[in-house]
């Protein structure tokens, strides 16, 4: 079977068992050949006619059939890309999402990437925002926490994928363990969807762990904490950042107000939506 045939179907199976519309199953298609093929787009394009093997063939229509049960493709390939970084993952911890890069992003732009600054990332999960930053800011210390020992343990097996010598991981229920020490940049992506929010309901998100969805008091218990516990942890002109929810960035403007930030900016996602907030802490 050539590429091309192939290619066709997995669409064909796509659409009729999902109801993939052909450009979302034009979509897919592309990322199961790509990723078990592990070539790149332009050369699917221009080896349309490759004979594919049977073993390849086979790999192929189980991840086909995987998805069929609507399984999520990152926890059907046990990795996902983020920032550029392939990392490991299982339905222990949340697959990183591309809005989220905007977070690294921001601290990329505001900071020097030479520094030798001491950055944490806080419900790191698989480890996607620090690693990132542990990358980009090679003089940087980075500690990421977790409170689920199961994300910790696929954050470690990320940051020796990637070879960071800068980068470590801890559990820690928020604040609670993290040492006695200050930070330039606390940064978090915390739970902050409410209980009863029908999003919950999407496909997407019911193979996700729901504590690193969900969080109390409407979708701030967590944010709440974070930011009121945060001055205590940042240096003297250090900076929280934070992602939330779509219709969450006027109270947490007003957090970040009332818990002593100062220069505050509100930052929009790929869509438009503001979802990250980050503030100066005042000296
Ligand atoms: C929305 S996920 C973000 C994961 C990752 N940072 C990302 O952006 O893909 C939230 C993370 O916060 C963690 N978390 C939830 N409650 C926590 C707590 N009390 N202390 C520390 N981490 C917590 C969850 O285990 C989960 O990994």
């Amino acid at each position: 079977m050539v590429i091309q045939e192939l290619d066709l179907e997995v669409r064909k199976s796509l659409s009729e068992n999902l109801g993939l519309t052909s450009r979302e199953a034009e979509i897919e298609s592309r990322f199961i050949l790509e990723h078990s093929l592990n070539v790149n787009h332009t050369y699917l394009i221009k080896n349309y006619d490759l004979v594919i093997e049977a073993s390849k063939v086979k790999q192929i229509m189980n991840f086909v059939s995987d998805r069929i049960s609507r399984k999520p493709l990152a926890y059907i390939f046990k990795e996902w890309k983020f920032y550029d970084l392939r990392l490991h993952l299982t339905p222990d911890v949340l697959i990183p999402r591309q809005d989220t890069e905007l977070l690294v992003d921001l601290i990329i732009n505001q900071h020097d990437e030479q520094g030798k600054i001491d950055i944490l990332d806080l419900g790191t999960g698989s480890g996607a925002i620090g690693i990132a930053l542990g990358n980009s800011f090679k003089n940087a210390n980075v500690l990421l926490s977790d409170i689920s020992l199961n994300a910790t343990n696929i954050a470690k097996k990320n940051i020796l994928r990637h070879k960071l010598k800068n980068v470590s991981v801890m559990q820690s229920d928020w604040f609670t363990k993290i040492p006695n020490k200050r930070f330039e940049v606390i940064v978090s992506n915390p739970p902050y969807i409410d209980e009863f929010d029908l999003h919950l309901k999407d496909e997407g998100l019911l193979y996700e762990p729901q504590e690193a969805l969900i969080s109390k008091q409407g979708g701030y218990a967590d944010i709440i904490k974070i930011i009121k516990l945060s001055p205590k942890f940042l240096k003297p002109n250090g900076t929280l950042y934070i992602e939330h929810g779509y219709n969450q960035h006027e109270k947490i403007n007003q957090l970040f107000l009332n818990n002593n930030f100062i220069k505050i900016k509100q930052n929009e996602d790929l869509n438009g939506i503001i979802r990250a907030t980050s503030g100066k802490i005042k000296i």
